[in-house]
């Protein structure tokens, strides 16, 4: 519920004006206290009349024509908000907000304001791509407006492609999001690494394994909620990002996985190694598609390098989080990396029982600690295990707290 909350909407003149009455309305209906500003080009969409009847209140669209309502109103506004969405925002609009342009109510709003920003741009592929709007957004992002990125899919100008301005449901839940969870990771960079590498054997086969990226997609969901800047670099995964990444990296092999994450590893926080990393890979994968002309194929495997060792070696402030999905003896593997890789936690979990493990959208995991200390949960969505991980990074970096003594009788 948004009990009581404050949430200033601007409208943009984009044609999915008339999808953010539906935002209002949920937004209205679950508590809050809703207020609409409009450009002059969104009225040509959307009737002030419409929002007025949803909100209860007076639309704003004039600089100078509403003074009855409220005294300077893009002041009263920008002081009024708990939380500002823009949706849909054109273009337009995010190169006037990067660049400190006010000439209209709610550009000048949005100057005058220092509450949270965010804003769901909308727009034809082609203008959302275009390099100019790419590094407005980059702007934006860099000062810690939070950015719902577009949807991909048909587009009111007919062609299809990144430009749809999420449905209803999908904004009011990252609304409800914002005020529900608190911003543990503000200002803090995460790697969260997901899903399972592909190692070729010819340019058509590959070794892989049974990841499908879950626990990593919901670590990085949940790092974004938590107001970190995160980049995902995922191998093989069933699912679609979440919106609001700085970096989305598809990787195929273990060793690209590993020179993306080491590239950036020096200017991170954290680093938390979900993806499961394949051990070993074709020693020469063969360039052209084998033939089944011989009964028998063996193929030479040499050792994958263990990326998360890596960085155990050269970390310095870093945390690290490792996972072991094990079969048998799982504290007692876990805790033989979490000592061999340098972690400051790592997740356990025994992929063999039900409801843990591979593919399903539930985990039965513990934390071991590096005094060895073990918590361990009972079974509980992806989603939950994503938020506890978060939580106890977060712990650590806003606590600045020294990693804690090896435990070696464990
Ligand atoms: O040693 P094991 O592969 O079981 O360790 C699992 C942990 O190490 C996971 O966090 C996984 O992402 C990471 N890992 C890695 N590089 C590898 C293998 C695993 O970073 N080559």
């Amino acid at each position: 519920m948004l009990d009581k909350k404050n949430i200033l909407i601007g409208v943009t003149g984009g044609i999915a004006a008339y999808k953010v009455v539906e935002v209002a309305s949920r937004l209205k209906k679950s508590g809050a206290n809703v207020r609409v500003m409009m450009t002059a080009a969104a009225t040509e969409f959307v009737s002030p009349r419409t929002f007025e009847e949803i909100t209860g209140n007076a639309v704003f669209v004039e600089m100078f024509g509403d003074a009855a309502h409220f005294h300077v109103a893009h002041i009263a506004l920008a002081d009024f908000a708990d939380l500002i969405l823009i949706a849909p925002a054109t273009a337009n609009f995010l190169a006037k907000a990067a660049h400190g342009i006010a000439d209209d109510l709610l550009t000048t709003t949005i100057l005058a304001s220092d509450k949270p920003l965010l804003i769901a741009p909308s727009m034809n592929t082609k203008m959302f791509l275009n390099p100019a709007t790419q590094e407005n957004l980059r702007i934006l992002k860099a000062r810690g407006v939070k950015i719902l990125e577009p949807a991909i899919g048909e587009l009111a100008c007919g062609t299809s492609g990144k430009g749809r301005l999420p449905e209803p449901v999908e904004i009011y839940a990252v609304v409800d999001k914002f005020f529900t969870s608190e911003q543990i990771l503000s200002g803090k960079k995460v790697i969260v690494t997901a899903g399972g590498t592909v190692e070729a054997i010819d340019p058509v086969r590959y070794i892989g394994n049974r990841s499908s990226g879950r626990m990593g997609y919901e670590i990085a969901s949940s790092a974004l909620n938590s107001g970190a800047e995160v980049v995902l670099i995922s191998g093989k995964a069933e699912i679609a990002p979440p919106n609001g990444l700085k970096e989305f990296i598809k990787v195929e092999s273990a060793l690209k996985m590993r020179e993306e994450v080491l590239k950036r590893f020096e200017s991170t926080d954290c680093v938390i190694m979900s993806a499961a990393v394949a051990d070993y890979r074709v020693k020469t994968p063969a360039a052209q598609k084998i033939k089944k002309d011989s009964e028998n194929l063996t193929l030479e495997l040499v050792k994958n390098p263990d990326i998360l060792r890596e960085l155990g070696s050269i970390k310095k402030n870093q945390v690290l989080v490792g996972f072991a999905a094990e079969t048998q003896n799982i504290l007692e593997y876990a805790n033989k990396k979490l000592v061999e890789k340098n972690l400051d936690f790592i997740v356990a979990n025994d992929v063999t029982l039900e409801g843990a493990g591979f593919g399903v959208s539930t985990n039965i995991a513990s934390i071991i600690w590096r005094n060895g200390s073990v918590e361990s949960f009972s079974k509980m969505s992806k989603a939950d295990l994503a938020e506890k991980i978060v939580a106890r990074v977060a712990d650590l970096l806003n606590n600045d707290k020294k990693l804690f003594p090896v435990n070696t009788n464990q």
